[in-house]
């Protein structure tokens, strides 16, 4: 581990694709972002974000949510993280874990918040909401975690427009692309690195 760098913990969810996972850790190898992912944390084995992350040698820790230990058992994974990223996990985090990193830990959400979230808005209901509302441009949203749905303060939000035509599929993937480009870049806002 570089001592002067900071550390990241990105924590991915149940099916782990893992892509905004991997391209913060591509973007940390790059030197485009000068932190360290000094962990994954799953709630699941064997997912494919799993297996890129130990194939990159980051440190994997596995966390049952239905697990009654489940808070210190996260915050023990996250460990002295100067910034936990939540990429692709979908529950809602106890208390006591928001209130123990607050203001270190951040999301991302493929719209642009507060439009088209809350609970029940995840993965293509999403897509499908925004076509379905005739919106113009959707996009993605980094924010801050509270207790509560996509409600934190906006760090930073990448737009697309919506093409004639558009299907919740093409929808998904153009903002997929946006996302992987906008973590890195809130990462280095929230920590101040460029
Ligand atoms: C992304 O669309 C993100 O906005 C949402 O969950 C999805 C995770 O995708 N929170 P991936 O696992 O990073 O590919």
């Amino acid at each position: 581990m570089d001592a002067g760098r900071p550390t990241l913990a990105i924590v991915v969810g149940p099916k782990g694709r893992g892509s905004n996972m991997r391209a913060i850790i591509e973007a940390c190898n790059a030197g485009e972002v000068s932190a360290e992912v000094a962990a994954v944390v799953s709630p699941k084995d064997g997912t494919p974000a799993v297996q890129f992350a130990r194939e990159a040698n980051v440190p994997v820790h596995i966390v049952d949510p239905g697990s009654p230990s489940f808070a210190s058992a996260f915050l023990r994974a996250v460990g002295q993280a100067d910034l936990v990223c939540l990429a692709g996990y979908l529950r809602l985090l106890p208390a006591a874990v928001v209130a123990a990193l607050k203001g270190r830990i951040i999301n991302i959400h493929p719209a642009l918040l507060p439009a088209f979230g809350g609970p029940g808005m995840f993965g293509m209901h999403v897509h499908e909401a925004v076509i379905a509302a005739g919106a113009k441009k959707s996009g993605c949203t980094v924010h801050y975690v509270t207790e509560s749905y996509d409600e934190g303060e906006p760090i930073l939000q990448l737009k697309c427009d919506l093409a004639p035509g558009e299907t919740p599929e093409t929808l998904a993937r153009k903002v997929l692309e946006l996302e992987h480009r906008a973590y890195p870049a809130a990462i280095n806002i929230v920590l101040g690195l460029k």
